[in-house]
């Protein structure tokens, strides 16, 4: 079956195969969000029915909870679960320092919850996500509804005084309405080309009242997987200062996604 993808899924999955060695039997694993994060979900769906892997997933938005189920992984709430051992998830951005833009798929408020009340976190993404600086993809921020423009004058004259060199925000939609969160907020998307200093950035966003939360993971994640179309797999492990290197076999996951 991954024989037959696009490069690009090709990337995605054997990212998210890589991912999934690091869950072990009685895991709680947070579940991401996004087409990469999916793979994964998919994947720990075929440990479970072929291995019989018994896990608590914690999802990461309606979506992957949608998804977590139909593949037959049992989903808890953070608050059932409180704590977890592993969480795996997508970026739209890393860097070398392997701080993250998230928040494209809108769900980076309980992204990052979720992550953060996690022994560990895992991302999975492509080779197109590896950046030096931060900032090309357009930051999300989540802004409750309630004044969301003075919200956005007040985080476009904030950008004045920091090191970033777009300043303008757009406001996400979805067709001709906002583009809602799963907690009911806005996103305003920060176009920013590059970010100098994203950890000051992210504390003074949040310091702006209407903001809830921004789409800057700074020392959160531990280890990126970055798949390539060709079935290699980099796994780079900032706290034990590893890169390694790897190839996923296709023809060891015969059938995988049949049943999608
Ligand atoms: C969801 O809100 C995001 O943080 C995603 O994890 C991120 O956008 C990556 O998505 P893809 O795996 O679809 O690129």
């Amino acid at each position: 079956m991954a024989g037959q993808l696009s490069p690009i899924d090709t990337a995605k999955f054997v990212a998210a195969k890589r991912a999934v060695e690091y869950i072990e039997d009685g895991m709680k694993v947070g579940l991401g969000t996004g087409s990469t994060a999916a793979w994964m979900v998919r994947c720990l769906g075929e440990l479970i029915r072929e291995d019989g892997l018994s896990i608590i997933g914690v999802p990461t938005s309606t979506r992957t909870a949608e998804l977590a189920r139909q593949v037959g992984v049992k989903v808890m709430s953070l608050d059932e679960a409180r704590w977890l051992d592993v969480t795996i998830d997508g970026a739209d951005e890393y860097d070398p320092d392997l701080n993250l833009i998230k928040g494209g798929g809108g769900a980076l408020l309980q992204e990052k919850i979720v992550a953060t009340a996690s022994d560990r976190m895992i991302v999975i993404a492509d080779a197109t996500k590896a950046v030096e600086h931060l900032g090309a993809f357009p930051l999300p921020v989540e802004v409750v509804p309630f004044g969301w423009q003075t919200s956005k004058a007040l985080v476009e004259e904030m950008l004045d005084s920091l090191d970033v060199i777009g300043q303008h925000s757009t406001l996400r939609m979805n067709r001709d309405a906002p583009f809602v969160t799963d907690e009911g907020n806005f996103i305003l998307d920060l176009h920013l080309q590059r970010i100098g200093n994203p950890r000051q950035l992210s504390l003074v966003l949040n310091q702006i009242p209407g903001v809830v939360e921004n789409g800057l993971f700074i020392d959160i994640c531990d280890v990126v997987v970055v798949g390539h179309g060709d079935g290699k797999v980099e796994v780079t492990d900032i706290n034990e200062g590893t890169h390694e290197e790897d190839t996923i076999q296709f023809a060891d996951a015969p059938n995988l996604f049949a049943d999608f």
